[in-house]
């Protein structure tokens, strides 16, 4: 089969089109055909080697793909790696088949982005209807779809965004302001002028003065939902601030809900498919590419100017 193979860390040349051995599925697993794979703002840290779980060479990247079973069904699939090849072995646990009116296009994103999202909000921080929500990189892929996702609960969305076109982007999908977060200094004051006051939860996935920031605007009792670290920089919570506004920090990595045996994951996408399906959660397609131009897929999402999902399409 034909795969992006990865022999050496480094920036997006080093994912190379090879012909490789098909994967052998191991117990509990199936092999799927995949239609599109597709690429996470976590496959650009793996290329780099700082990503939270470390990863051995030779490596195929690829966390969700969009695939067809051997008995002829159409499902979305998270992966543990493999997913930019012609083929991949899943877990039959971690895979969901797609409804009809649902597309391939509109599946791609969800597995990964789709259940992230859903959970920082409705598991880790426990938002409600009427409640000021800051959500980061907004018109990205895990941001575009909590945009959506927490204005159809009700909560009142903060979008930070680092272009206008991008903060147009976010109000489009239903954040009520989008404030520009490329100048992290006053940050927190910005989050607070366009929320009229200081607001009850943040999900922050940039780090180093960011997450400060984005910790100072929250109101006493705060939730602060903690799932990434773009900007490389990992920091620091300060304790003190922590205490004296009681403030709640949790850590999310959406792998470990991958072996919880109450399924939540069977649940967010459920309902993830049935809001694509009714209408009410919008993908934003930031760009299709040919399995061989996976390091133009990789340049589009380094470059900070793409919006959405970015896929490869495995069989072109
Ligand atoms: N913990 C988990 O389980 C989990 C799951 C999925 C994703 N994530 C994390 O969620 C974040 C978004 O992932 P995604 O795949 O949906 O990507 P994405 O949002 O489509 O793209 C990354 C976005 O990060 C923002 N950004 C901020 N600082 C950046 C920097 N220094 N360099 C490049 N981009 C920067 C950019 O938006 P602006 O230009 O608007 O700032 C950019 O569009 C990533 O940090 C990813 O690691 C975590």
């Amino acid at each position: 089969m034909r795969a992006i193979v990865m022999r050496e860390f480094g920036g997006p040349e080093v994912l190379q089109l090879e012909d490789v051995n098909d994967p052998e599925p191991g117990r509990g697993q199936i092999l799927l055909d995949v239609r599109l794979a597709g690429v996470n703002y976590a496959d650009v840290h793996v290329r780099g080697n700082t990503y939270l779980a470390p990863v051995e060479l030779p490596y195929i990247p690829g966390n969700e793909v969009v695939g067809v079973t051997p008995n002829g069904k159409r499902v979305v699939a998270l992966t543990q790696g493999g997913g930019y090849a012609e083929k991949v072995a899943v877990h039959r646990m971690l895979n969901w088949e797609i409804p009809d009116d649902v597309s391939d296009e509109q599946a791609v994103p969800l597995a990964l982005q789709g259940n992230s999202a859903w959970h920082l909000l409705f598991t880790v921080a426990q938002i409600t209807k009427g409640e000021k929500v800051v959500i980061p990189a907004a018109a990205g892929g895990v941001g575009s779809l909590a945009v959506q996702l927490a204005n159809r609960a009700g909560a009142t969305v903060i979008a930070l965004a680092s272009t206008p076109e991008k903060r147009e982007l976010a109000l489009e999908l239903g954040a009520a302001a989008a404030v520009d977060s490329s100048d992290e200094e006053g940050l927190a004051e910005r989050i607070r002028d366009a929320a009229g006051g200081d607001v009850q939860a943040a999900l922050e996935m940039t780090g180093g003065p960011t997450l400060h920031e984005t910790l100072n605007a929250l109101a006493p009792r705060g939730r602060l939902a903690v799932y990434g670290f773009a900007s490389g920089r990992l920091t620091d919570v300060p304790i003190h601030t922590l205490l004296e506004k009681s403030i709640t920090v949790s850590g999310f990595w959406l792998p470990r809900l991958y072996a919880d045996r109450n399924l939540p994951l069977k649940a967010s996408m459920k309902s993830l498919f049935d809001a694509v399906g009714n209408g009410s959660l919008k993908m934003v397609h930031g760009g299709t590419y040919p399995l061989a131009d996976a390091a133009k897929a990789h340049n589009s999402l380094n470059s900070r100017t793409g919006t959405g999902k970015f896929s490869l399409d495995t069989t072109k």
